[in-house]
């Protein structure tokens, strides 16, 4: 967990939030314990932009990855994930544990399932 913390702290330093000035950084740990990191990327048309989580999440994919241990999310302030985010957390990991962090060190740690009851899923496609 310390280790990936750390990942996703040092993915913040990567941010690209000119707009928002808002920085994150995730890692996300695979079933074979690689960790992916991602930060945000922030575009002019504001609605463009990615979050951290999911450029952590689909960079993991494009390498290859596709079952996940545990995600960590790093902000100044310990913010939680936003609400486009819960969705893809719970669609492409399941429910994992999530760590989320801020400068001061303090760690809450959460549930993706936590994070998004009820949640709208694949399995309703069916
Ligand atoms: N942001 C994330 O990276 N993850 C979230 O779950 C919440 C929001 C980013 C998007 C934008 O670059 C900035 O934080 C402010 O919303």
């Amino acid at each position: 967990m310390e280790k990936l913390i750390k990942k996703a702290r040092l993915a913040q330093k990567n941010s690209y939030a000119p707009y928002s000035k808002y920085k994150v950084g995730a890692a996300i740990l695979t079933e074979d314990d690689t960790i992916i990191s991602g930060c945000n990327v922030e575009s002019s048309s504001y609605g463009l932009t990615c979050c951290a989580e999911r450029v952590a999440i689909y960079s993991a994919i494009t390498k290859g990855h596709n079952k996940f241990k545990a995600l960590a999310i790093f902000t100044e302030n310990g913010g939680t994930p936003c609400g486009a985010c819960r969705q893809v957390i719970w669609d492409l990991c399941g429910d994992i544990p999530i760590y989320i962090a801020d400068e001061n060190a303090k760690v809450y740690e959460t549930t993706s399932k936590n994070l998004l009851p009820d949640a709208f899923d694949g399995s309703m496609l069916k």
